[in-house]
This record gives C-alpha cells, sequence and structure tokens, in this order.
C-alpha cells in the first residue's frame, strides 16, 4: 500500500474539539513561525514535520548512508526511533534518544533532506508516526498545528483548517539567510528552490495545494499579520458565523 493509500484512524468521539490546523507550503515561506505563533495564541500543541524528515536524514549522514541511493535509505528507514516534542514554546526532536535540534539544520542536512524525503519507505514510516501523535493529541482532548508539505493532502485530509503558504523566493531566502546565522543569500536561495523542485516533483506525497486549503502569499506580510489571518481562519471553523 502507498503512503498516500493508508487510511486515516478515526477520531474517538470524547476527543474534545478535534481541531488540527494543516500549515503546507514552500521551504522558507515562514511555515514553522506561523505554525508555532497560531498553535501558542489558540494553546494547541504543535507538530514539525520536517523537523522528523530532517532527523531521519541526519542519522542517514551519521550512518554514512549515500542519500541518492534510495534502496539503501529504505532498508534503514526503521531503524532511526523518533520522538517529537509537541510544545510550541519549546519543540524538540531526538533520535536515538539524542537532541538533534540543532544539527538537523546545518547545510549538510538541507541539501540531503529532499532525496531522503522522497523514498516511500520514509514516507510511510514518518506518516505512521505523525498520525499517532495527532490521534493521541486529539484523543487526550488537544488540538494540532501541523506543519510539512503534505499535511493537508495525505497526513490528515480532513483537517477543518488548512492553509498553504509561499513567498516570493528572494523574500524566503533572505528569511532563511538570518535564521542561519546570515548565511550567503543567493546560495540559501538556490537551496530552497533545489528542495522545492525535488519536493513537489517526487511521486510520494508531492508537494501540493491541498482540496479545501486557503494559499496565502506571505510576502506583503509581517508574521504577526499571516498569525493573524490563521488564526481567523481557526477561529471561523470553532464557531461558524
Ligand atoms: O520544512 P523543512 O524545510 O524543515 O522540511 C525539510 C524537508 O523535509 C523538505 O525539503 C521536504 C521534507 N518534508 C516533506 O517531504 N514532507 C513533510 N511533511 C515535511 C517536510
Amino acid at each position: 500500500m502507498s503512503p498516500t493509500d493508508t487510511p486515516v484512524p478515526p477520531v474517538p468521539a470524547n476527543a474534545g474539539p478535534p481541531l488540527v490546523v494543516a500549515v503546507d507550503g514552500t521551504s522558507g515561506s515562514g511555515k514553522s513561525s506561523t505554525s508555532r505563533g497560531v498553535a501558542q495564541r489558540l494553546g494547541l500543541a504543535y507538530l514539525d514535520t520536517g523537523a522528523q524528515f530532517r532527523a531521519i536524514t541526519w542519522w542517514m549522514l551519521r550512518r554514512g548512508v549515500d542519500v541518492h541511493d534510495a534502496a539503501a535509505v529504505a532498508g534503514l528507514a526503521a531503524e532511526p526511533r523518533l520522538v517529537s516534542g509537541t510544545d510550541p514554546s519549546a519543540p524538540t526532536i531526538h533520535v536515538d534518544g539524542e537532541d538533534v535540534s540543532a544539527p538537523i539544520r546545518t547545510p549538510e542536512v538541507n541539501s540531503a533532506v529532499s532525496p531522503v524525503s522522497a523514498v516511500p519507505e520514509v514516507r510511510t514510516r514518518l506518516l505512521e508516526l505523525q498520525r499517532a501523535i495527532v490521534f493521541e493529541t486529539l484523543a487526550a482532548g488537544r488540538g494540532i498545528v501541523v506543519e510539512g508539505r503534505d499535511i493537508g493532502s495525505v497526513v490528515w485530509p480532513d483537517a477543518p483548517v488548512k492553509v498553504y503558504l509561499s513567498a516570493d523566493p528572494a523574500a524566503r531566502a533572505s528569511r532563511r539567510s538570518r535564521e542561519e546565522g546570515g548565511t550567503d543569500v543567493a546560495a540559501t536561495e538556490q537551496s530552497l528552490l533545489a528542495r522545492d523542485a525535488i519536493d513537489s516533483g517526487r511521486a510520494t506525497a508531492p508537494l501540493v495545494l491541498a482540496d479545501g486549503a486557503v494559499a496565502i502569499d506571505t510576502t506583503p506580510y509581517t508574521l504577526e499579520e499571516v498569525v493573524a489571518q490563521v488564526v481567523a481562519l481557526a477561529r471561523a471553523v470553532e464557531a461558524p458565523a
């Protein structure tokens, strides 16, 4: 069964308000800051699925696996043990007990993560983990903001709020380069565009505008303005006019 065909588990009737906010979009479009801001404003949990793909990639690189050898990556995809912390004010990611929050943001991981993410076995493994986290959060009576590339299309297609963030490539590159401590903006833009091309072109769960997603071009807005737009969408779902 392909990851895309895996059925979504049902939400139990006593799960409380099952608010899932799916935030998809291109690299550097402001997904993480927006998702964390929305989760903090609404008291929701937060799941960064990109960090999970990065963590598996980091583990493959440390093992010396050739990330362009899809069969090698697939064969090891089940091995690393990932734990994602879902507090939006301090999200964490551990692999086999090791905190990898910093090393998953290096240029080596940036350039290796797209080929690893294109391997179906990696996606299936993470899809199960992602759905389990959403399911457990909802079952505990809490909502969650989930950010990635395929959240509204594959991971949780029934999310009541779906947004797709994009931004002008130059704006994305300058934001990302600031976040990474002043890396070269032109090189950062090339790296973002290369990742976008692979993420959008892959056969399994490509980056797409999901059915029902609201597209927001964040270029002209401040972070607070984008957060406010998504919060308004969530409030409209919670209390329809
Ligand atoms: O959001 P990010 O830049 O941290 O994501 C890192 C990579 O992970 C990105 O190039 C694509 C991949 N990814 C994915 O394929 N599916 C997701 N749901 C999240 C991220």
